[in-house]
């Protein structure tokens, strides 16, 4: 088979490597990709929103299956246009990428499906929602409806901070259409897990669960990132919470959605909150996270390309199970100076050579570019160094150790990733 990976993150590298090793895929592609990419892929600078190019790409490179990473083109048609022409592409429609793209949707649809969420009002009136808020008492949560690249979300410690966002959102419109409708939520304390299942419009196929480290700097501070770091799997889920996500979150939401008439195809991920001793959820994405895919898809044993292939063919069923390696799978994020507010880019990597041979240690690039043998940094989020060891603090060691040969200028990274697994 020809598969074409569309996307340019860490994300997308884990899944070029993972199916570059699998013995049905013949020529595999990359749109837009990274340096990294371009070492087990063929990539391809093309506009990723212009539907029509791509769709002509993939008739001339006789692609049988595309797989998408990012949201924004599931949440704008992608698979409906290429489901339209008859090729298989792996992702939801665009009404199921609404499930991440509409947080009011996805509150709606779990209230009225039973699923766990924190209670919520919905407002489209500025003024409404102000006298809201000023009878309730902090902390709570204050969300844009649409997409707006993991900046919508506001945890509020005041009333003031809350008046503020409220305008910026509503009035302000400083996420344009996506701010102008608002979800006002309870907050729910607790620990967050990150929990991805395929799926095939019918059922699900998890993957094990994993947590992402969102803010900047050790200990959970400063500005929140696209993710500094993820591990899995994580050791406060057992069995019975394991099954009870499955069931009364996962199938319960893909069932909704198949009685709304959506298909739910690709990949549903669970963001949840353990709150005492109970899964909520605090959101849905409608893609493999990033970073969690990196230290999942390292851990993965079974061939990936049958798995999108049963997702897209509504087969899951067909696969009994995916198999895992043993232990413990740690990614740590490289990111650039600058990151987040203003990445420093064009910085040359030093120290990726060492670990082509190593089994236990990969390092996807995210925004690299290479340039004849060298790579160079073009972006926030530079590399996801990830390793597998017996445990955690084995995996842990594993990850930094190697963390600690690469180098490029105004380098940082969190140093506590997967802290948080050996201390409960
Ligand atoms: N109800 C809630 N209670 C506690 N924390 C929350 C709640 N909702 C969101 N958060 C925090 O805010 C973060 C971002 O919210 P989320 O709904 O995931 O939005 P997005 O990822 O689209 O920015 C979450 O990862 C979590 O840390
Ligand atoms: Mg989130």
């Amino acid at each position: 088979m020809n598969v074409l990976i569309i996307g340019s993150g860490g994300r997308e590298h884990a899944l070029a490597w993972k199916l570059s090793q699998s013995k049905d895929v013949d020529r595999l592609f990359c749109v837009p990709g990274n340096g990294g990419i371009s070492d087990v892929a063929e990539c391809h600078d093309l506009n990723v929103s212009d539907t029509a190019g791509l769709i002509d790409f993939v008739r001339r490179m006789k692609i049988d299956l595309v797989v998408v990473g990012p949201e924004n083109p599931l949440a704008g048609g992608i698979v409906d246009a290429f489901e339209e022409k008859g090729i298989p592409i792996f992702g939801p429609v665009a009404r199921g990428a609404n499930i991440e793209a509409s947080k009011i949707f996805s509150k709606e649809l779990m209230k009225a499906s039973g699923v766990p969420t924190a209670p919520f009002q919905i407002f489209d009136d500025y003024s409404k929602a102000i006298a809201f808020i000023e009878k309730k008492e902090p902390p709570f949560v204050i969300k844009a409806d649409g997409l707006c690249a993991g900046k919508g979300a506001y945890v509020i410690r005041d009333m003031e901070e809350a008046k503020g966002v409220l305008h910026n959102l509503m009035v302000g419109e400083i996420y344009g259409s996506a701010g102008k409708r608002t979800v006002i939520e309870d907050f729910l304390p607790g620990i967050e897990a990150s929990y991805l299942a395929f799926a095939d419009g019918e059922t699900i196929l998890p993957m094990p669960a994993s947590q992402d480290h969102k803010p900047l700097l050790d200990n959970d501070l400063g500005p929140n990132t696209g993710g500094m770091g993820a591990y899995t799997p994580i050791p406060f889920i057992n069995d019975a919470m394991d099954r009870d996500i499955r069931e009364n979150i996962m199938l319960k939401t893909i069932a909704s959605m198949k009685e709304m008439g959506i298909p739910y195809k690709g990949v549903l991920y669970g963001g949840l909150m353990i709150s005492q001793g109970k899964p909520y959820v605090i959101e849905f994405n409608a893609r493999f996270g990033d970073p969690e895919t990196q230290p999942i898809i390292f851990k993965m044993e079974s061939d990936l390309l049958p798995v999108l292939v049963a997702s897209v063919e509504g087969k899951l069923k067909d696969i009994k199970e995916i198999k895992w390696r043993e232990g413990v799978s740690v990614c740590v994020v490289m990111a650039s100076g600058g990151y987040p507010e203003r990445p420093e880019k064009g910085k040359i990597i030093r120290g990726l050579d060492q670990f082509k041979s190593e089994k236990d240690i990969m390092v996807f690039h995210a925004g690299t570019r290479k340039a004849g043998n060298e790579y160079f940094t073009s972006g926030g989020r530079v590399l996801g160094v990830t390793a597998i060891g017996a445990d955690y603090e084995d995996a842990i060691r594993k990850a930094y150790d190697a963390v600690k040969k690469i180098s490029f200028e105004g380098m940082q990274y969190r140093k506590d990733i997967g802290r948080k697994a050996t201390i409960i």
